[in-house]
């Protein structure tokens, strides 16, 4: 059987079903690209997140992690060349009142007439393009004059950057080692849209990898490498990623080469995440702009220098939106189509689910007790409401792995069923193995 195409219907209509999201301020009509995230799109997210700390913080000696203020001293965006150049083509129609990014004017839609793009239909009527500033802009205390003025900030990488000495003297790491952070970014897009994958506001996964310059062509290939794989050891189909190396002219300001990893969406091969060598630039800027000596002193050679940064930049509202894509899948069983997702276990927002077969013979006070046992090692559920067919079901959209349930031979023998989600296998084994039964299979590696 052929799997239907996913698209990205599904996976809101999934998302908005289940609780992973809501429209933010639903009640009142809802704000534009602005997403919140339910008790399910919590957990995953939050388990995305903290995969990536696990493996770019915790288990490397090399990387350490800091959490910085959103809002920082505008000149922090001088020097780093946002106020100038941060800036997309914005192109109006005098005609229909539409915007678009004129970059993208050859695949975006006329509203006028979807079937062409703008400029194409008789009565459009486009403006020249525009340079529009992206940062949202604030003012800092009770006064809104220009001297009090201070942005969102755009991207959680100039925080490290401005703490370089800082982190670098209190932790004492020495070249090569990197500064993490996980946060809340702010763009005006012109043209958000498409879910998670482009809104207004959302949380950046970077890590600037401080590095001997000469050395950073070396670790630009490692860190590309190395993001790739992350991607696939949790799960995401190889045919589904790809890298693409950026052209010179398409470069940000900053760099000095780039490559996307980028992953198949519903709506076509798009850049999930980005791998820039930033080469000195950052901390020149800021040594310049601020008057403070920002090289680094390497000890064998007695020298000063800038050292060049790698930068693999993630989103992770993008990444969640990617697992999700790719772990959804829709098969028949029993003669009953099921929409499973097909997550990793270490990602799934439930891990286990805990059910009584039957309302009675103390089968659902039995279940409890196992539903308390693993409560504080893990997110789990209880369900006894229908029929086990239909809630093995309703986990199965949800991506938990394991299933647990209580039946009558469960009273005279302490065993349970441990259901597998994906192969829908059944495994008898008594309560006591339980606890360590989940936690080897959560350890194991794990395809799709
Ligand atoms: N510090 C470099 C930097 O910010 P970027 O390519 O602009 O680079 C990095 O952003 C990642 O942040 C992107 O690959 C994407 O995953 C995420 N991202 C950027 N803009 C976004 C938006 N408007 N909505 C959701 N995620 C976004």
């Amino acid at each position: 059987m052929t799997t239907p195409p996913v698209t990205m219907d599904k996976i809101v209509n999934l998302a908005k079903r289940r609780g992973f999201t809501f429209q933010s301020s639903e009640i009142y009509g809802g704000l534009n690209s602005c997403w919140d995230y339910g008790p399910l799109g919590a957990e995953l997210k939050r388990n995305v997140k903290n995969a990536w700390w696990r493996d770019m913080v915790q288990a490397r000696d090399d990387i350490v992690g800091i959490d910085c203020s959103i809002l920082m001293h505008p000149r922090v965006w001088e020097a780093s060349g946002h106020l100038a150049g941060f800036t997309d083509p914005l192109i109006d129609c005098r005609e229909c009142k539409g915007r678009f990014r004129a970059d993208h004017i050859a695949t975006a839609q006329c509203p006028l007439k979807p079937s062409k793009a703008p400029g194409q239909h008789d009565k459009c009527n486009l403006t020249e393009a525009r340079n529009f500033n992206l940062m949202f802009k604030t003012f800092m205390g009770p006064v809104e004059e220009s001297a009090s003025v201070v942005y969102l900030r755009p991207e959680t990488a100039q925080g490290i950057f401005v703490n370089f000495k800082n982190v670098q003297t209190t932790a004492r790491t020495k070249i090569p080692f990197g500064i993490a952070q996980i946060g809340k970014s702010f763009r005006n897009e012109i043209t958000p849209g498409n879910f998670l994958f482009r809104t207004r506001e959302f949380e950046q996964m970077e890590m600037e990898f401080f590095v001997k310059p000469g050395d950073d062509e070396r670790w630009f290939e490692y860190w590309v490498q190395a993001r790739l794989d992350w991607y696939a050891q949790l799960g995401i189909r190889r045919d589904k990623l790809r890298l693409r190396p950026h052209a010179a002219d398409e470069l940000a300001h900053y760099a000095k080469g780039c490559a996307d990893v980028e992953y198949e969406f519903p709506i076509g091969w798009s850049e999930l995440e980005g791998i820039a060598n930033r080469a000195d630039f950052d901390l020149k800027q800021h040594a310049e702009h601020s008057g403070k000596d920002l090289r680094f002193f390497d000890e064998e050679s007695r020298e000063h220098y800038f050292p060049y940064v790698i930068e693999p930049a993630a989103g992770a509202d993008r990444a969640t939106l990617a697992f999700l894509v790719d772990a959804y899948d829709e098969d028949i069983v029993d003669g009953e189509a099921r929409t499973v997702l097909r997550l990793h276990p270490q990602l799934a927002p439930i891990k286990a689910a805990v059910f009584p077969l039957l309302r009675k013979e103390g089968q659902p006070e039995k279940a409890r007790q196992i539903y308390d046992l693993l409560r504080p090692l893990y997110a789990v559920d209880y369900d006894q409401a229908g029929a086990i067919g239909r809630r093995y079901r309703r986990q199965d959209e949800i991506g938990t792995p394991f299933g647990i349930t209580v039946d009558h031979q469960t009273m005279t023998d302490a065993t349970v069923t441990l259901r597998e989600r994906d192969s829908m296998q059944q495994e008898r084994l008594p309560i006591d193995r339980l606890v360590g039964e989940i936690a080897q299979r959560l350890a194991q590696p794990w395809q799709r």
